[in-house]
C-alpha cells in the first residue's frame, strides 16, 4: 500500500478482534515508525503491551474510577481489542529540546505506528480518558512520577461489517493555508 492510500484509507476501528500483531512484529513496527521526526533523537516515549488476562488488571482499575452501576462495563472496556499498548511520554527533563517539542516527536511516532499497522492490515483506535491519570492505573504500570501516559493504542483487527466508510472527503483546507507577501513584493 502506498503512503497516499494508507493515509486516505486509515480509519480509527471502534470493534476490534484477534489477530493484533504479536511482540515481535510489534516491535518491528516501533523501529520503523521511530524513524518519525525526532529533536535531539530523544525518544522521549515507552509502550508497554497488554495482552489476555492482563486487560483485566487494567480494566479492573478502570472499574474503580467508575460510579457503582458502571463498574461491570467500564471494566469491560480493556477487552475491546486483543492488546493494548500504552504509550508512555517519558520527557528528557530540563533538556534543551523542550517538552512541547518531545511530546509533538511522540505524536509524529503514534501516528506513523497507526499507519504502518494499517499497510499490514491491523486496524487500531487511540483512546484517553480520565483513567490516564487514575493512581491505580500508574501504578499498574509502574509509571514513574515524571513520566505521563498518554493513553492506549487498541490494536487488532476490524471486526468484519463494523469498519467506517474506508475513503474519507478531505477537508477544505483553504482557510488554513496562505502564503507569505512581503510588502515589496505587494507593491508591485
Ligand atoms: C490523543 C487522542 C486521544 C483520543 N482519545 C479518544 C478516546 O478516548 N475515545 C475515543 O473514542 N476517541 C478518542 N480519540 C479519537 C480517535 O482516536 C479517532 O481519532 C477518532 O475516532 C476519529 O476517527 P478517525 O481516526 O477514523 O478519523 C482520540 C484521539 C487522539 C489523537
Amino acid at each position: 500500500m502506498d503512503l497516499t492510500t494508507a493515509m486516505l484509507t486509515r480509519r480509527s476501528e471502534h470493534h476490534l478482534v484477534d489477530p493484533a500483531p504479536g511482540d515481535e512484529e510489534f516491535a518491528y513496527l516501533l523501529k520503523v515508525a521511530a524513524t518519525a521526526p525526532d529533536h535531539g533523537l530523544l525518544r522521549p516515549w515507552r509502550w508497554i503491551l497488554i495482552r489476555g488476562d492482563g486487560r483485566d488488571e487494567l480494566g479492573a482499575c478502570f472499574a474503580e474510577e467508575a460510579p457503582a452501576e458502571r463498574r461491570a462495563q467500564a471494566a469491560a472496556k480493556a477487552r475491546r481489542a486483543p492488546l493494548l499498548a500504552s504509550l508512555v511520554f517519558t520527557p528528557a527533563q530540563g533538556h534543551r529540546v523542550p517538552e512541547w517539542e518531545q511530546l509533538a516527536a511522540t505524536s509524529a511516532l503514534t501516528h506513523s505506528l497507526m499507519l504502518l499497522m494499517h499497510s499490514r492490515g491491523f486496524g487500531s483506535i487511540w483512546r484517553t480518558g480520565a483513567s490516564l491519570r487514575s493512581p491505580q492505573v500508574r501504578q499498574l504500570l509502574g509509571l514513574q512520577d515524571e513520566e505521563d501516559l498518554l493513553g492506549w493504542l487498541y490494536i487488532g483487527t476490524a471486526k468484519i461489517g463494523t469498519s467506517k466508510p474506508r475513503r474519507r472527503p478531505l477537508c477544505d483546507v483553504s482557510s488554513r493555508l496562505s502564503r507569505l507577501s512581503l510588502p515589496q513584493q505587494a507593491a508591485i
